[in-house]
């Protein structure tokens, strides 16, 4: 599989200083700052989680590369009440904590490399768009072979990684993936039609470890 080329948005002090940035928006107009791929990506991992589980709102759920957090606000507004954010940017994680300070919502967040390794195991391991943003780094091939070893360490064995992806399709996905995780499930999300051939924007794929 070809490597995409680097960009700004691989690199942490990109990431730092977007942050510091919406930190400054957020305490001048209370603005929360970017939802990447719109809210309706998120409604639709939602609804997929609420069908996936119906009942269990303690599942451990961690998102990796969080941002500011609201995917995972919206998980704390369903009920859900184990969940955890993690980003490497500092600056991230002093937004995503103030966001959820604000609305009183109990998520726990801390400062940690995904390419280092989770401290625990979850069961369900999200990315919305910090896939993507690993696959444009400078090393992007050895990062990304981390980024699959470090969600398949911390996943656990009943678990579901969700990975939304504007990089790569769906297949892209399956066989980068393959080596270590079996897909379960496509969650759909809107497509456009080009020249006669319909594609994705975004893709949400749901994998499964491996037994
Ligand atoms: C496109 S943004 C998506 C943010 C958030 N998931 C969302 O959907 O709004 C990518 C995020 O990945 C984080 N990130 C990139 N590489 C990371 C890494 N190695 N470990 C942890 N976070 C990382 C960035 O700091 C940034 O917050």
């Amino acid at each position: 599989m070809e490597e995409l080329e680097p960009s700004e948005l691989g690199s942490q002090d990109y990431w730092e200083g977007r942050y510091a940035q919406e930190i400054r928006n957020f305490s001048s107009h209370g603005d929360p700052g970017e939802i990447w791929f719109g809210e309706d990506i998120v409604d639709r991992v939602i609804r997929w989680i609420n069908n996936w589980n119906l009942i269990e709102k303690n599942k451990k759920i961690v998102d990796v590369g969080c941002g500011n957090g609201m995917f995972l606000i919206e998980l704390a507004n369903e009920g859900y009440t184990n969940l955890t954010g993690v980003d490497y940017s500092e600056n991230a994680i002093k937004l995503a904590t103030e966001i959820a300070q604000k609305q009183n919502l109990n998520i726990s967040y801390y400062t940690c490399d995904i390419l280092q390794g989770l401290p625990e195991n979850y069961d369900i391991i999200h990315d919305k768009g910090t896939y993507d943003a690993i696959s444009l780094s400078e090393n992007a091939k050895e990062s990304r072979a981390k980024y699959s070893e470090s969600v398949y360490n911390s996943l656990d064995g009943d678990g579901v990684f969700i990975l939304t992806s504007c990089n790569w399709t769906q297949d892209e996905l399956d066989n980068y993936f393959n080596e270590k995780f079996d897909r379960l499930a496509i969650i759909p999300t809107p497509q456009f039609k080009f020249g006669g051939k319909v594609g994705n924007v975004v893709t949400s794929c749901v994998y499964k470890k491996k037994s």
